[in-house]
C-alpha cells in the first residue's frame, strides 16, 4: 500500500492529490550515509472536506529511529499542510502493541484521539484516530 500511494505521488496520477515528502540524511542528523533517505511521509488534501488533510504514511528506517527524524518529517508535514490552509491533520493507525510506540509518539506531539473502531484490522486490534487541529489565529 505504501509502494502505491508513493508512486501515485511521484506520478502525479490524476484524480489523487497525495504530497510526498522525504528526509535525508543530511537533513537529520543519522549514522545513514549523507544524501541517503532515511524516512517519507505521503499526505494530502481529504477529498470532499475543506481544510481538513490527511497523514497516509510516516515511516523512518528503523536503523534512524528515535534519533528525531520522524518528529521533523511530521512538523515538515505539518507546515505544508498550514501553509496550504490546513486546520485539521488526520492519522490513522492501529491499537495492537506494536504500534505502542507509534500511537506514543502522536501523543506526544499532540494529537488527540478523535475516533476508535474496534477490532477494524483483526480481532482485538482497533484503528484509533488522532487529529491534530489548528485555529485560524494559530495557522
Ligand atoms: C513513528 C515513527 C515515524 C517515529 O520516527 P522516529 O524517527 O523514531 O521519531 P523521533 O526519533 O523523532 O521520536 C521518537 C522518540 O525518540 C526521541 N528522540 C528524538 N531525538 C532523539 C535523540 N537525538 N536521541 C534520543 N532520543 C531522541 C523522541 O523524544 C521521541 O520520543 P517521544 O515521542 O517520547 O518524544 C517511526 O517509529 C516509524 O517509522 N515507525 C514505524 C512506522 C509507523 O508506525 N508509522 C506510523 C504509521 S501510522
Amino acid at each position: 500500500m505504501a509502494r502505491e500511494v508513493i508512486e501515485c505521488a511521484l506520478d502525479d496520477v490524476e484524480g489523487t492529490d497525495y504530497v510526498l515528502l522525504v528526509a535525508d540524511s543530511a537533513k537529520a542528523a543519522t549514522g545513514a550515509a549523507k544524501g541517503e533517505p532515511i524516512g517519507f511521509a505521503v499526505f494530502g488534501p481529504t477529498p470532499c472536506a475543506e481544510g481538513t488533510w490527511d497523514l497516509y504514511w510516516i515511516a523512518v528506517d528503523p536503523e534512524v529511529a528515535n534519533r528525531g527524524a520522524g518528529s521533523k518529517i511530521l512538523a515538515a508535514v505539518e507546515s505544508a499542510c498550514v501553509r496550504r490552509g490546513a486546520r485539521l491533520l488526520k492519522v490513522e493507525t492501529a491499537s495492537k502493541s506494536s504500534y505502542d510506540a507509534t500511537r506514543a509518539f502522536y501523543d506526544r506531539r499532540r494529537y488527540t484521539v478523535a475516533a476508535r473502531i474496534a477490532d477494524f484490522y483483526a480481532p482485538g486490534d482497533d484503528l484509533v484516530m488522532y487529529v491534530k487541529r489548528w485555529s485560524r489565529e494559530t495557522r
